[in-house]
């Protein structure tokens, strides 16, 4: 049987990680996979779930199993976290998941099951996961023009003009906030525009919200998510706690259906538990016991909003001393949109060719279509980025 398989493509992200670790210069750095990384560059558990898992070492009293919905407190801790206040939060149902990757296969799954001519419109690029993870499902993958490689921002008359033409059968994935990998987001009256869509033409926004904290805080970058929340029966969302809690090992996400009734939203849930069971039978539940006493305990959650908002704070700070450093240099703007974007991701416009070189001669990784991961950087490392960016963009 096995003989029919040929080597497999290594990941893109996943495979840039192993790289890295194996390379033996001193000088390196690691702008591949996203993940925060203080001054020292070590990636910190945050003091929220350091004082969080503490208290759970000490209280648990047993590791039975939760559930098909894992933990139910995360599960409404994390939609209040996103949706509370809406119109969506009296007719949403939600799961925890194996990250948001698991979400996004979960839903996947729930569309496929709903609609088998469901077409998932994806912006381009998207996040790489994006398109594997809805082709294993079943699902039609179509992109929507989305980065305009000239600017380094969205091209929003591109986007929503191709999204004039989705309709019913159709799905479209947004990112709810620092878009990955580009960096460029789209602004609140494109969420709008997009919301007004989806009325007219009957598709489904379907939101990947996993950098909630770091755009441009926890409530405004929710804000686009929340208007469609509030005026459209069916939304999906992704959900990650591997960045803004700093889980990323812990595998924690969630799953919501916004329905056009509670009951609708409830059948839903019946369906992914049905799913879940049939692919992996119940999330791991550590991540998501920590994030219900931080998010249930006024004291942590104080704790775990001061310090995200720090590393937000720094990642903005880096961004603008990458930018200054490489206006220096150049002796124009061209590349102050790195100012501009959102989170931690910038694709910087560099062909496969100069990443290559960047690897090659100065032991700096990032993604492939020049995705550099902004929060893996260091204020000590700028001026080496900098000069190496020149560099390879001077050969
Ligand atoms: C990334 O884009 O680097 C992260 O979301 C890690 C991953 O799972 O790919």
């Amino acid at each position: 049987m096995l003989e029919t398989l040929t080597p497999a493509q290594p990941d893109p992200i996943l495979s840039l990680t192993i790289d890295f670790r194996q390379d033996p210069r001193e000088n390196k750095l690691d702008l591949g996979i996203g993940v925060y990384r203080n001054s020292r560059g070590e990636t910190p558990i945050m003091e929220a779930v350091k004082a969080a898992q503490t208290a759970l070492a000490e209280t648990q009293t047993t590791k039975s199993y939760v559930g098909l919905a894992g933990n139910e407190g995360f599960n409404q801790a994390m939609t209040s976290l996103l949706l509370e206040g809406t119109d969506g939060y009296s007719r949403v149902s939600t799961i925890q998941t194996p990250g948001a990757s698991g979400a996004l296969r979960m839903l996947a799954d729930l569309m496929r099951v709903a609609n088998h001519n469901t077409t998932v419109w994806i912006s381009d690029p998207s996040y790489v996961n994006h398109r594997p993870v809805m082709e294993a499902a079943g699902l039609k993958v179509r992109h929507y023009p989305y980065f305009n490689r000239e600017t380094k921002l969205v091209d929003l008359n591109a986007m929503l003009d191709s999204l004039s033409s989705a309709g019913k059968d159709d799905v479209v994935l947004l990112h709810g906030c620092c878009h990955n990998p580009t960096g460029a987001d789209i602004p609140f009256e494109a969420w709008k525009r997009v919301g007004e869509l989806a009325a007219k033409n009957g598709f489904t926004p379907f939101v990947d919200i996993a950098y909630q904290g770091f755009g441009e805080g926890l409530d405004a970058d929710a804000k686009g998510l929340r208007y469609l929340a509030d005026n459209l029966e069916e939304v999906l969302v992704a959900t990650s706690c591997s960045k803004s809690f700093g889980l990323y090992r812990e595998r924690t996400g969630a799953a919501m259906v916004i329905g056009a009734s509670s009951e609708r939203a409830q059948n839903a849930k019946g369906k992914l538990l049905n799913l879940a069971r049939s692919t992996y039978t119940m999330p791991p539940d550590h991540g998501a016991a920590i994030v219900e006493m931080i998010l249930s305990d006024a004291g942590l959650r104080k704790s775990w909003e001061t310090e995200i908002a720090a590393m937000n704070q720094r990642i903005v700070t880096l961004r603008q001393g990458l930018a200054t450093a490489l206006r220096e240099r150049v002796g124009d703007g061209r590349f102050d949109f790195i100012q501009q974007h959102k989170g931690m991701f910038s694709v910087v416009g560099f062909s496969p060719e100069l990443v290559k070189r960047l690897k090659d001669d100065h032991a700096i990784y990032a993604v492939g279509d020049s995705r550099i991961n902004i929060a893996g950087l260091s204020e000590a490392r700028i001026d080496y980025l900098a000069d190496a960016m020149v560099a390879v963009s001077d050969k």
